[in-house]
Formats: structure tokens, C-alpha cells, sequence
């Protein structure tokens, strides 16, 4: 069921962004390029959460096309020399080696601008202030941005960072953006969005740990991007404080907890459910 809606709602949101995304010059082609091969998975929580509090695909899928153009843009940036400097990404050259660092820096910020363009189309309705509202906040400095921030400065620091401001971190610069995606389905139907955030923060922290036991055990041709990185830059990261085992069996908790915070739904969100087992047990 959840591979099935994974296919379905990144098929959709995909060809939304696409059909705002210009057609002609180098950086219209960069960002088609930029948007294509990523699972997806910030758009389904989005459209999955949304079908869960009753909302419809046709309304969803421009706030999951958003979400999915505003990941797209920090990954672009997130590759960047000044940052982790990474020439490979969905298994593809990254935007800066394909074209030049100018084209990758300009694709990001097009992208999220774009983002937000998304979110106010009329389909939307009566959610678009709020989820304009929060989204700026989930990516900017109080969210993935700081996150990010943080994830840099943790590279030079003179001691190793301690778990809970991994944790800090780590729910800024992947988590905000899929807390963001969870609750925007109980958003858009003016629902109480608590429950979603429980599942998606205990969701968020399994994802990026899970991104991290790729890093040291994933192969490079199925991940889509080069491993073995994290422990060389110095990154602060579940594994490197914790180990590989440990940071698994806080994944699977994590999972578990996940799995937990969406008892007041019942069997309906099954599918949300079996994205929370996904995330921990991916290849890529
Ligand atoms: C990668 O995210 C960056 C992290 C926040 C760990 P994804 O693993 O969702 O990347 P794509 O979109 O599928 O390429
Ligand atoms: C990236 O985290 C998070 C954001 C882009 C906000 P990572 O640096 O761990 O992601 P990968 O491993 O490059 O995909
Ligand atoms: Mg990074
Ligand atoms: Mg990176
Ligand atoms: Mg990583």
C-alpha cells in the first residue's frame, strides 16, 4: 500500500513542480535536472496526511509539490563545495558539477521561491496563509536552516557534540521540513496538526539516522550519492556518537514511537504507518 501511494503521489507531485518550473535556459534545464530521482517522500506525507483528514490529491498536491521543490533546493545547496562538497546526488553529477556553482546557487534559491509560489495557488483554499506561515518558519533560521547551521559548525568544534544537541540538530535540518509535510494534510483541513507532529518528529529523527547508517553502510550506486563522508568531514551524527548498532535500535524506537502517535486515526493510517517502517529499513 505505501509503495503504491509513494508511486502515485510523487508521480504527481513531481509533474506539478515540473509544470511550473521554465522551460528554456540553463537554469530552467538545472532545475528540471535538480527535481528529478528523489523518493519522494516529503510530498507523500504531505498528500497521505491530507487524504487522512479528508482533503483530495487535487488540493494536496500543490503543497507536496512545494515541500518537494523546497528539499530539492537544500540538497542543491546542501552539495555545494562550501558545504559538504558532494558530486553525486540521486545517482546523477550534482547541479554545481554539471553546470557551475553560480547555476547551483541560483537553481536553490529559485526553487524556494517557488515553493512558496506553489502554496498560493487557488486550489489551496482558506490553508494557504498558514502553510506559507509555517513553512517559512520549518525552513529558515529557527528550522532547516539552523539545523544546517549547526551540522557545519559541528565539523570545527573542539569537543564532540553530546546527544541532545545532535538531536537539536538533526530535528532542524531534516526534521523541520517533514514535521512541516505531516502536519500540512491537518492544516489544509483545519484539523488539530498534534498528533501528526508526534508521529513526524519521532519520524524525522529515524529518517536521519537511518541517512546516516547509509552513510557508513549503504553502497553508493544504490544510495545515489557518495558514503563514507560523514566520519572524514567530522559530522555530529547518531552513528558517530553512539555506534552503528546503537543508533539502529534507536531508529527502530523511533519507528515504533512513530507508529504510536497515530493511535487516534486507527487502521486509516495504515499507509503513514508503513512509511515509518520505510524509512529505517531503506536502501536509498
Ligand atoms: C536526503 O533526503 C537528505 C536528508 C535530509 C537526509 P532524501 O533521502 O529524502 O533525498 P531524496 O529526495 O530521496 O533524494
Ligand atoms: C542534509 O543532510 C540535510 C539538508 C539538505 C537540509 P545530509 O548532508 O546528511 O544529507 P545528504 O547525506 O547529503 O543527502
Ligand atoms: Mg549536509
Ligand atoms: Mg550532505
Ligand atoms: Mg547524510
Amino acid at each position: 500500500m505505501f509503495q503504491e501511494r509513494l508511486t502515485e503521489t510523487s508521480t504527481l507531485a513531481r509533474a506539478c513542480l515540473h509544470g511550473a518550473v521554465r522551460e528554456d535556459g540553463a537554469l530552467g534545464a538545472a532545475m528540471h535536472y535538480a527535481s528529478d530521482g528523489g523518493k519522494g517522500l516529503r510530498g507523500f506525507l504531505v498528500m497521505e496526511s491530507a487524504r487522512l483528514h479528508g482533503v483530495d490529491d487535487a488540493c494536496s498536491v500543490w503543497p507536496a509539490a512545494a515541500i518537494e521543490a523546497l528539499h530539492t533546493y537544500s540538497l542543491v545547496h546542501d552539495d555545494l563545495p562550501c558545504m559538504d562538497d558532494d558530486d553525486l546526488r540521486r545517482g546523477l553529477p550534482t547541479v554545481h558539477k554539471k553546470w557551475d556553482e553560480a547555476t547551483a546557487v541560483l537553481v536553490g534559491d529559485a526553487l524556494q521561491t517557488l515553493a512558496f509560489e506553489l502554496i498560493t495557488h487557488e486550489a489551496v483554499g482558506d490553508a494557504r496563509v498558514p502553510l506559507v506561515s509555517s513553512l517559512a518558519q520549518a525552513a529558515g533560521q529557527m528550522g532547516m536552516v539552523h539545523g544546517q547551521a549547526l551540522d557545519i559548525a559541528a565539523e570545527t568544534a573542539s569537543t564532540p557534540l553530546t546527544l541532545d544537541e545532535i538531536i537539536v540538530l538533526q530535528a532542524g535540518k531534516t526534521g523541520a521540513l517533514i514535521r512541516w509535510s505531516a502536519e500540512a494534510g491537518a492544516i489544509l483541513a483545519g484539523a488539530d496538526p498534534k498528533p501528526m507532529r508526534d508521529y513526524a518528529s519521532a519520524l524525522g529523527l529515524a529518517f536521519q539516522i537511518a541517512d546516516d547508517v547509509l552513510d557508513v553502510e549503504g553502497d553508493a550506486s544504490a544510495v545515489g550519492k557518495a558514503v563514507g563522508k560523514d566520519a572524514d568531514a567530522g559530522k555530529a551524527t547518531f552513528v558517530s556518537l553512539l555506534g552503528l548498532s546503537a543508533a539502529k535500535s534507536r531508529a527502530q524506537e523511533l519507528s515504533d514511537q512513530a507508529c504510536d502517535a497515530l493511535a487516534p486515526y486507527g487502521g486509516d493510517a495504515d499507509t503513514l504507518r508503513e512509511a515509518a517502517r520505510f524509512v529505517i529499513q531503506r536502501d536509498r
